[in-house]
């Protein structure tokens, strides 16, 4: 691996953020940003009562109203505090909200700031960060620079969201979200081939001139991908039933050491939230009980079950590295771009993203979203699991603190890539990294297979 250059349009736009106009331009950006994940917040926090919201749901996850002060904490340390350089407003708070020193399991026993002084404290930090922002200049300091702590606040504020959503999937106590079906697939679906190939050579992984990218998706450097074959959309229910009734569960052929070990300790019969009845199968879906759709991608599966059904089907999880080429790279300009379809954002035609429906769409929806390759939906729908671990990129430098990444790396963590129905926008492009554990499985997940290309 080699540094290698930003891509010129983000060299431009790094121009363009300076020049006046291009300044308001960012804030106008920025202010939505910050914004359109307060309306989410809100939408995830206002359609429970405040006993909901107190409750832990789960060992797993922190009270609803722990999130809701957390958000406003960090937006206060990072904005008013860091950027504006203004007094702390609660410092007796600080430490119950800061996520590392106490565990999730541990948050309900805090003294918490109780749902109508979180919703108070949130609300007030926002109108003064809004203020804040009126007066930005964007350059000078790195933390301002390009907006990059407004954007961070933003991506973490919908981090946050999709972190709630999931406790809201996990809530035993009736639906309180409710939303419309995404549209069935297009009709030339049934016609797409079942792997695309990615053709081998070196391409530009990460970004050095992503404004608001976090410091794990830095900097740009060069990587050799031989050529590969990448499923042209992400597992459906269906192929994993077909895993499932082959007696994938029971054959410990399909799993790694550590896997089988876990299925068995586990007791891992289906994906989280199925049930089976009669010959089929039921899923609960944010209170909701359904069939298990068979066209829509499969959906909390560990990685050590994404792991045995790829085994299972004669090919294996893609690296890392695999994916974000099959998801950036333009074999016609050489060039790495920001997401599948080109550098422009994401909109409601391109991607299932931001909460717009609470489930993935039917697996070969979004052509206006395909990679060059024909790859469908790897920005939106569900997260991806990679066969890689959580590692730095060469020249890592840890910024703006070590909490946010460097600590996670190794090999306890597998990387997850594209996003999920649940993640906002602002917080998910070509270059953005996640990463959980193998046996992790309520987050928004699903994988897609791939093989090499001996060609
Ligand atoms: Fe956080």
């Amino acid at each position: 691996m080699t540094p290698n250059g930003p891509g010129a349009p983000l060299e431009q736009a790094e121009a363009d953020d300076t020049a006046t106009g291009g300044r308001e331009a960012l804030r106008e950006r920025l202010a939505g940003s910050l914004v359109t994940a307060r309306q989410r917040t809100r939408l995830l926090t206002d359609c429970v009562d405040d006993a909901d919201l107190i409750r832990q749901h789960s060992p797993l996850m922190s009270p609803l109203v722990w999130d809701l002060a957390h958000i406003a904490n960090q937006e206060e340390l990072w904005l008013l505090r860091g950027v504006g350089g203004r007094e702390p407003m609660h410092p007796e708070i600080d430490p119950l909200y800061d996520a590392f020193e106490h565990p999730r399991s541990e948050r309900p026993t805090l003294p918490l700031l109780p749902p109508d002084e979180a919703r108070a404290y949130a609300h007030e930090v926002r109108g003064r960060v809004l203020d804040l922002l009126d007066s930005a200049t964007f350059s000078g300091a790195p933390l301002v620079n390009r907006g990059f702590a407004f954007g961070m606040i933003a991506q973490h504020e919908q981090q946050h969201d999709e972190t709630m959503l999931i406790t809201h999937q996990l809530r035993k106590t009736g639906p309180a979200l409710t939303s419309v079906a995404p549209p069935a697939a297009p009709p030339d679906t049934l016609s797409l081939p079942a792997e695309v190939l990615i053709p081998g050579g070196p391409f530009t992984m990460g970004t050095s001139s992503e404004p608001w990218a976090l410091d794990n998706e830095r900097p740009a450097h060069t990587v050799h991908v031989p050529a590969f074959y990448l499923d042209t959309t992400p597992v459906t229910n269906a192929a994993y039933q077909e895993f499932m009734a082959d007696g994938g569960y029971r054959d410990p052929r399909w799993w790694s050491a550590a896997g089988w070990e876990h299925r068995q300790r586990a007791g891992l019969t289906a994906p989280l939230y199925w049930r089976r009845e009669g010959g089929g199968w039921l899923r609960a879906r944010f209170g909701i009980t359904e069939p298990v759709p068979p066209a829509e991608p499969v959906l909390h599966v560990s990685w050590y079950e994404a792991q045995a059904y790829a085994a299972w089907a004669g090919r294996r999880l893609p690296a890392e590295a695999e994916w974000e080429k099959a998801a950036r790279f333009d074999p016609v300009s050489g060039r790495s771009r920001r997401y599948p379809w080109g550098d422009a954002e994401p909109t409601a035609e391109r991607a299932n993203l931001g909460q717009q429906y609470l489930q993935p769409a039917p697996a070969g929806s979004y052509p206006a979203g395909a990679a060059p390759s024909g790859a469908r939906q790897l920005i939106g729908d569900v997260w991806e699991w990679t066969g890689s671990d959580f590692l730095p990129y060469p020249g890592f430098v840890a910024w703006p603190y070590r909490e946010y990444s460097e600590v996670f790396f190794g090999t306890e963590y597998k990387v997850l890539r594209g996003g999920s129905f649940g993640v906002g926008p602002v917080a998910c492009r070509g270059t953005f990294r996640n990463w959980d554990y193998p046996i992790r499985r309520q987050i928004f997940a699903g994988f897609r297979t791939a093989r090499t290309a001996h060609i």
